[in-house]
């Protein structure tokens, strides 16, 4: 957990619909609400790839990130105007109590990821929230992604979640990354 932050310089990275081979936009829509009342938070959104993808269905999309210059680059490309960009730390949440209807991280678990973090998830989600997680997988190929050292599997997301206090939906291992659903 904390392995390392994403590289600003790396972000080409986290451009181009190649992406859509490990994470559809369609899967982490599923568990999400929808609609004008719908506010989110994107945990990691770095230069919005997936933030972009969401942020026609739902009212607002928090998109927190822990480096400014990651936002930078959201900026450059052009930020949605239901999108609003927050600085601050996954451990750390600029939110009150149960403000948010729903959360999704794709490709950041590995590095955000701490016990804290996680009460900080389940304190900001109101009861019944969705989380979806998508993230490379220490049990993948390693094909494409972090080394495997650096990466945690669907079965230790699954126990970060459920000591947080949240019900697991669904916990399932593709060929190199893993998704989880979980229910505050
Ligand atoms: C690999 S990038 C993925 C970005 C984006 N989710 C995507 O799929 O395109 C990981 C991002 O998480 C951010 N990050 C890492 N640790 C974090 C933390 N503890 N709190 C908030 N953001 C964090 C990094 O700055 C980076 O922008």
């Amino acid at each position: 957990m904390g392995f390392h932050t994403f590289d600003p310089d790396q972000v080409d990275r986290l451009r181009g619909s190649d992406r859509f081979r490990f994470c559809s936009r369609e899967e982490l829509l599923e568990p999400l609400p929808r609609g004008s009342d719908a506010a989110i938070v994107d945990l990691g959104s770095g230069i919005g790839f997936y933030t972009d993808e969401l942020a026609p269905f739902v009212g607002r999309i928090h998109a927190l990130d822990l480096q400014p210059a990651m936002h930078e680059h959201y900026r450059e490309r052009g930020v949605p105007d239901n999108v609003v960009l927050e600085t601050g730390a996954a451990d750390a949440l600029p939110f009150k109590d149960d403000a948010l209807q729903g959360a999704v991280s794709t490709m950041t678990f590995h590095e955000s990821t701490t016990e804290p973090a996680m009460s900080e998830l389940a304190r900001v989600l109101g009861t019944g929230a969705p989380a979806v997680v998508v993230d490379w997988s220490r049990d993948g190929r390693g094909e494409a992604g972090p080394p495997l050292d650096e990466r945690f599997d669907a079965a230790r997301a699954r126990e970060f979640f459920e000591e947080a206090g949240f019900e697991i939906r669904l916990a399932s291992e593709r060929s190199e990354t893993f998704r989880i659903v979980a229910r505050r």
